[in-house]
């Protein structure tokens, strides 16, 4: 029996990594090809489990690097492609918005290319509810839909929409068979901590102030992480060519609610909290309508978030030394840049 051979990019990160091991869990007969640049938020310790799963083959490249990717699809001959690949910080878009639009738009045009040129069976992008802007915090009967007009905010946002109408233009002109998901924020095992909940957890755990933007009444809509890659997924298997499925699970909360959730889980004071100056141009909510997803294909997710938050701070304490590694690196200079002047 021939194996399915899937290219993931960007699988030495967070969601990336995570959607790596829950294919390998679930498909015995599926071909995983982790293909990451291996940047700052990159880290093969997240892939350690899977290094030597005969299914699995990881390769360090550029999604920008257009004769390494065309070579790589000559090696494999992937029949789909899970583009997770991209500068996924808001904070560093507003620092340098050029690297962003080199791997989110560029880079995504080079994989579109790769899949044109030696076919494929699906091309599925990894997108994001912040393409469709913000919606006010006294309108909480507003949900983005599938149809919601792109409206970005941020140099990163802005890139991930570029990329959004690229795979959309290349269904239409070129006849792609592309699907786009554009979940609600993650969180869980393996995310990066410069992202709000394993920096509050990693800053919390070591006594040190933790930075809350403006007056903390920001509204995000989480997701536990493992429910993003149940939906990713169920997209690749039943999902229809052509379409963008928005995924959340109506799980909206306060900044700063969820700051002092993780200090309450870890006995710290609140006193720990320290409001600093606001992002600028920072979105105030997210809400993703999911009904598309649920009637389509009956994804619905499956973990709560109380559990997922304890789960979540679990794994931050029983991996110490994979964060520890993060926040003592290179990071630590940026951590110094972005917040030296403000805590
Ligand atoms: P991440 O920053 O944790 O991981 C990104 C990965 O991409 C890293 O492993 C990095 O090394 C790799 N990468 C970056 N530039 C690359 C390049 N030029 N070539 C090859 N690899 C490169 O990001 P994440 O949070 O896991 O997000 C993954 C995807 O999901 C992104 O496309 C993001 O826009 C989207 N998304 C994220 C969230 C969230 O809450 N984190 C929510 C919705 C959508
Ligand atoms: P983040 O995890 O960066 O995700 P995104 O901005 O893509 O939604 O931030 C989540 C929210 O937390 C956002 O409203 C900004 C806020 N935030 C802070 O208040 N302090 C911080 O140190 C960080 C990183 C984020």
């Amino acid at each position: 029996m021939t194996k399915k051979t899937i290219i993931v990019t960007g699988g030495a990160g967070f969601i990336g990594g995570n959607f790596v091991h829950h294919m390998l869990k679930k498909y015995s007969d599926y071909r995983i090809v982790c293909l990451d640049a291996l940047t700052y938020a990159g880290n093969l310790e997240t892939l350690e489990p899977v290094m030597k799963n005969p299914n699995f083959r990881f390769v360090k490249l550029d999604i920008t690097d257009r004769s390494g990717v065309y070579k790589l699809f000559e090696e494999e001959r992937p029949e789909v492609l899970v583009n997770f690949a991209a500068e996924s910080h808001v904070d560093r878009s507003i620092e340098n918005p050029g690297v962003f639009v080199s791997t989110n738009v560029m880079g995504t045009q080079v994989l579109l290319d790769a899949c044109r040129k030696f076919g494929i069976l699906r091309y599925h992008q990894v997108s994001t509810d912040e393409v469709y802007g913000d919606l006010p915090l006294d309108r909480p009967d507003l949900f983005f839909t599938e149809t919601t007009p792109l409206h970005t905010s941020s140099p990163y946002s802005a890139s991930k929409a570029g990329a959004d109408l690229l795979v959309l233009a290349y269904h239409r002109t070129f006849k792609l068979p592309v699907t786009i998901s554009r979940c609600s924020n993650n969180y869980g095992p393996y995310h990066f901590p410069e992202k709000l909940i394993p920096l509050m957890i990693a800053n919390a755990l070591a006594d040190k102030p933790l930075p809350v933007y403006g007056d903390g009444m920001n509204v995000r809509d989480w997701l536990y992480v493992e429910d993003h890659c149940r939906a990713i997924d169920l997209i690749l298997e039943k999902g229809r060519i052509g379409e963008v499925y928005n995924v959340g699970g109506h799980n909206e909360m306060h900044n700063i609610d969820i700051v002092k959730l993780i200090l309450k889980a870890l006995g710290k004071p609140e006193s720990l909290i320290h409001f600093v100056k606001d992002r600028a141009g920072h979105d105030r909510r997210y809400a993703i309508d999911p009904a598309k997803i649920h009637s389509e294909l009956g994804w619905l997710p499956e973990t709560k978030f109380a559990d997922g938050i304890q789960k979540t701070v679990k794994w931050y304490l029983d991996n110490k030394p994979w964060w520890e590694h993060i926040v003592t690196g290179e990071y630590a200079d940026y951590y110094k840049k972005m917040y030296g002047d403000k805590l």
